[in-house]
């Protein structure tokens, strides 16, 4: 047998050709993956029909997007998001029974040490932006409460950055904790409203957006990780409704089931009994987490 066992490369069996090459991979996935990825990207290029100047531009496209890559920006995972990959990535994995809460995209601003805090801590450690009251509840599929849970949050600022974004600027672990469900699975903290921000748009992915007439906007939302034991691990967020950007985030992570109101609470009683000094936003929002398995 001689490797030219489909015939030679011609325009018209080009994808063929390539693929009979790989008969002989150890490893059948890695062929199943790259035969699909070799027929769908011949067709592809035969529908674009990209001159050679063309080509050389998205190579070197990709070239710029690793260049851009270091131990703190991942711009191949920028360039996925705004493709929309990891949200269909995210929802092929995380298929929910019904009545589960949905998942969303992780993002790069998670901190894997964020401190534990005692229910109803203020994540905010620097008073700046308008007060805010999270709380709800962890529960199952039933509706019975899950008890301490493990619930990691995150959220960018009042002017729509994360402290890793500015340190020195923020204090560390600015608006972030890690809280754990009471005995009937509620849970309760302080923050302040954040405000929607860009993705990091000063790469490759940035000029893309660029060209193709597209904003970088996220719109303002809370990330959360929820755990318990028994329980599929919940990435997700809760977003505000009445932001600019809802209908148009950059990297498609809106889902209509993590929209969570921002309620305005100004009545003195009511101010005094939830322990704040003035008017604050209440923003109520259950999680619920499906079986293992
Ligand atoms: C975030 O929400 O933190 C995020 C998600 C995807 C890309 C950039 C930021
Ligand atoms: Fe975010």
């Amino acid at each position: 047998m001689t490797h030219q066992e489909s015939g030679y490369f011609t325009e018209a069996t080009s994808a063929e050709v390539v693929i009979a090459r790989n008969a002989r991979a150890q490893d059948e996935r890695l062929k199943a993956v790259m035969d699909v990825i070799t027929r769908k990207l011949h067709e592809a290029v035969k529908e674009i029909e990209p001159t050679e100047e063309e080509w050389f531009k998205a190579i070197m496209f990709l070239t710029n997007t690793g260049h851009m890559c270091n131990e703190w920006r991942q711009e191949f995972i920028l360039l996925s998001d705004v493709l929309g990959v990891s949200m269909l990535v995210d929802a092929i994995n995380n298929r929910k029974p019904s009545g589960a809460s949905e998942s969303t995209v992780l993002g790069p601003f998670h901190v894997a040490d964020a401190p534990e805090l005692p229910m109803g801590a203020d994540i905010c450690l620097d008073a700046k932006g308008e007060p805010m009251r999270v709380r709800g509840r962890i529960l199952d599929t039933a509706g019975n409460p899950i008890a301490s849970a493990k619930i990691d949050v995150w959220q960018a600022n009042d002017e729509g950055f994360y402290d890793v974004q500015q340190k020195g600027i923020q204090p560390d672990f600015n608006l972030r904790g890690v809280f754990r469900s009471n005995p009937d699975g509620s849970y309760w903290f302080r923050g302040v409203k954040p405000k929607f921000y860009p993705i990091p748009d000063d790469g490759p992915v940035g000029k893309l957006l660029g060209a193709l007439g597209r904003h970088p906007y996220r719109p303002a939302h809370l990330h959360y990780i929820v755990e318990a034991e028994g329980y599929d691990r919940l990435v997700t967020h809760i977003f505000d409704p009445d932001d600019p950007y809802i209908t148009s985030d950059a990297v498609f992570g809106v889902k209509e089931s993590l929209l969570a109101k921002f309620v305005p609470v100004s009545d003195p009683a009511e101010v005094a009994t939830a322990g704040f000094d003035g008017p604050f936003l209440d923003v109520a929002f259950d999680f619920v987490l499906s079986r293992k398995g």
